[in-house]
């Protein structure tokens, strides 16, 4: 590990590497280092995601495409050994040897990414989220998450979102520069709120970039297991069965309300005029729309 590189942030739990902070202990630095040079085959798919905007939702439904709705078919290995992190300490390496299709989650930001993915080698989808519900699922997170420091308040993870003090780093950096290139890239740029809103065209969607063709019983089965409702209930999915070193669930679920708006029970007035000022600063050059109503 090139120690120079690395240098240790207040909490003592995340290290900055190349202007992103990463997870000590979980992330190898000098392994994230090597991602941008990862051969990429055609078939290869990367599901891009800032912390807590569906992740996690997203391998169960591109699990159950590939598996075309068979739930059995994909109950023998949890989702996150089917479809684990790029970044994770080891995962690289496997990466290079592993079967066609290789399917991968991941919060790096772009540049970390293999360089072939700007050739439209492999495919890419980004799942956003309304940034306020991400800081409100974050804030949760992190207090179960024993990796991240425990939030002191509300308040203070507030202002450390804000300032990109956090995993992921910056929500707005993360966004917008994955999606100033996605011409480049076979992107599919998705939300949260549009899955919420129609799962099913959501997953047709999905199941058309992923080149899976899909009887009508399939989708159906498809959209069907990748509910909240029923997502909760497959152990291989909710990851209730993360060790108790990383998750402390006994504080709250990973699977935790599975909504949209719920910042409104949260934020205070002047947290969502300052929230609304910010975010109109840092994407008033931003070419994408969302579907959120950021007010
Ligand atoms: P909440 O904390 O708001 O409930 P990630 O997987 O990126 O960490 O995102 C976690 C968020 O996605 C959590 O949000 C979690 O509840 C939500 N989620 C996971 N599966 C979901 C599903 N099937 N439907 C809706 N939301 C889901």
């Amino acid at each position: 590990m090139d120690l120079n590189a690395v240098n240790t942030i207040n909490n003592h739990e995340l290290v900055k590497f190349k202007g992103f902070k990463l997870i000590m202990g979980i992330h190898d630095p000098e392994d994230v280092d090597q991602i941008c040079n990862l051969e990429i085959r055609d078939s290869d798919v990367f599901v891009v995601t800032y912390p807590k905007s569906g992740t996690i939702w997203m391998q169960q439904i591109l699990l159950l495409v590939e598996a075309k709705g068979d739930l059995a078919a994909i109950s023998t290995f949890s989702n996150s050994e089917l479809i684990p992190w790029i970044e994770l300490d080891g995962r690289r390496q496997a990466f290079i040897t592993a079967p066609s299709p290789r399917l991968r989650v991941t919060h790096l930001q772009y540049k970390f990414m293999p360089a072939a993915l700007r050739q439209k080698k492999g495919k890419v989808i980004y799942v956003a989220r309304n940034p306020k519900d991400v800081l409100v699922s974050y804030f949760h997170f992190h207090n179960i998450a024993n990796m991240l420091e425990t939030p002191k308040d509300f308040a203070d993870f507030f202002e450390k979102f804000l300032r990109g003090d956090v995993f992921g780093c910056s929500w707005f950096e993360h966004i917008k520069t994955w999606c100033s290139q996605k011409d480049d890239m076979n992107m599919l740029f998705i939300t949260y709120e549009e899955m919420i809103q129609d799962l099913k065209s959501a997953v047709e969607r999905i199941s058309v970039f992923m080149e899976r063709e899909l009887t009508d019983e399939q989708l159906a089965n498809v959209v069907k297991y990748s509910t909240f409702k029923n997502m909760k209930k497959i152990p291989q999915a909710n990851y209730e069965h993360v060790s108790p070193k990383m998750f402390s669930q006994h504080r709250g679920r990973f699977m935790r309300k599975g909504t949209i708006g719920d910042w409104k029970n949260h934020f205070t007035v002047a947290q969502n005029e300052r929230f609304d000022e910010v975010f109109h600063r840092e994407m008033k050059d931003c070419a994408l729309s969302f579907i959120w109503d950021i007010r």
